[in-house]
C-alpha cells in the first residue's frame, strides 16, 4: 500500500482546527468537508482519463475526459458521509455506494451493517472515505468489498491514520495484487487502550453528528 501523508499548510492549518476539543459541530463538518477537497486533490492524482479533442472558439485543442466506467466513490457511513459532499466537488460526475459499519467498541472489529454497492466493479477506480483509520478493521473490510467484486484500483482517503492501522492494512493487502493507496491528512503516534487514535480528534462521528447510543 502506498501510504500518502499530505504535507501542506493549510491542511495541517484545518486539521489543527478539526483536532480541537472547542470545535463545535458545524464547524467540525465545513473542516471536514474542506479538508477532504484538499486531500481529493492529491488522492485523483492517478484518476483515469482518455484524450479529447476539444473544440474551443479559436481552433481544436487536445484534451482529457474522465475514462468510463466512472470511479465509484464509496463513504463509510456514518463519519466517512461527512467526506462526501468534499469529494463529490472534485468529481462530481462519480458515482456513489454506500458501505454502513460500525465497530464493536469491545472487539474492535468492525460490524457492516449496510451495503449499496454495484454488483460489478470489474475494472473500477474506487475511492473509499473514512476519515478514521484507527485498528483498520473497518478500512480492510471496506476494502474486501470491493477487491471481490473486481475494482482493480482503490485509494482511500482518511483525515486520520494510526501507524497501527497502516501496519494492519499492509498484511491484510498482502493477497491482493492491485494498487491500493492511503492518502491521508495526518499520521498519528498511536493507538490507545480503547482503539483511540491519539493524540488523534476523538470520535470523528459523534463529532460529525452528535452521540449515538
Ligand atoms: C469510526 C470511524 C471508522 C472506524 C475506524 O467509526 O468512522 O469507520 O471507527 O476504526 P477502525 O479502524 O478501528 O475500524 P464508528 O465505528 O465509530 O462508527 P460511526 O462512523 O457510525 O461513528
Ligand atoms: N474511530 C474514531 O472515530 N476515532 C478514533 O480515534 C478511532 C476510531
Amino acid at each position: 500500500m502506498q501510504v500518502h501523508v499530505a504535507d501542506h499548510p493549510l491542511i495541517s492549518h484545518k486539521l489543527t482546527k478539526l483536532r480541537d476539543e472547542r470545535t463545535d459541530s458545524p464547524t467540525f463538518r465545513r473542516l471536514a468537508d474542506e479538508l477532504v477537497t484538499l486531500l481529493a486533490y492529491e488522492a485523483t492524482r492517478d484518476v483515469r482519463v482518455s484524450p479529447v479533442d476539444v473544440k474551443t472558439p479559436v481552433a481544436v485543442a487536445k484534451g482529457v475526459q474522465l475514462t468510463d466506467p466512472r470511479p465509484l466513490v464509496v463513504p463509510i457511513l456514518r463519519a466517512g458521509l461527512g467526506m462526501l459532499e468534499g469529494m463529490q466537488r472534485l468529481l462530481p460526475t462519480a458515482e456513489v455506494g454506500f458501505l454502513g459499519m460500525v465497530r464493536n467498541e469491545e472487539t474492535l472489529e468492525a460490524v457492516t451493517y449496510a451495503e449499496r454497492l454495484p454488483e460489478d466493479l470489474t475494472g473500477r477506480q474506487c475511492y473509499v472515505l473514512d476519515p478514521m483509520l484507527a485498528t483498520g478493521g473497518s478500512l480492510a473490510t471496506a476494502i474486501d468489498f470491493l477487491v471481490k467484486r473486481g475494482a482493480n484500483h482503490i485509494t482511500a482517503i482518511t483525515l486520520l491514520a494510526a501507524p497501527e492501522g497502516v501496519a494492519r492494512m499492509e498484511k491484510e493487502l498482502e493477497g491482493i495484487d492491485i494498487p491500493v493507496n492511503l492518502v491521508t491528512a495526518g499520521l498519528d503516534e498511536k493507538l490507545n487502550e480503547l482503539g483511540y487514535i491519539v493524540p488523534g480528534l476523538g470520535d470523528a462521528g459523534d463529532r460529525l453528528y452528535g452521540v449515538v447510543d
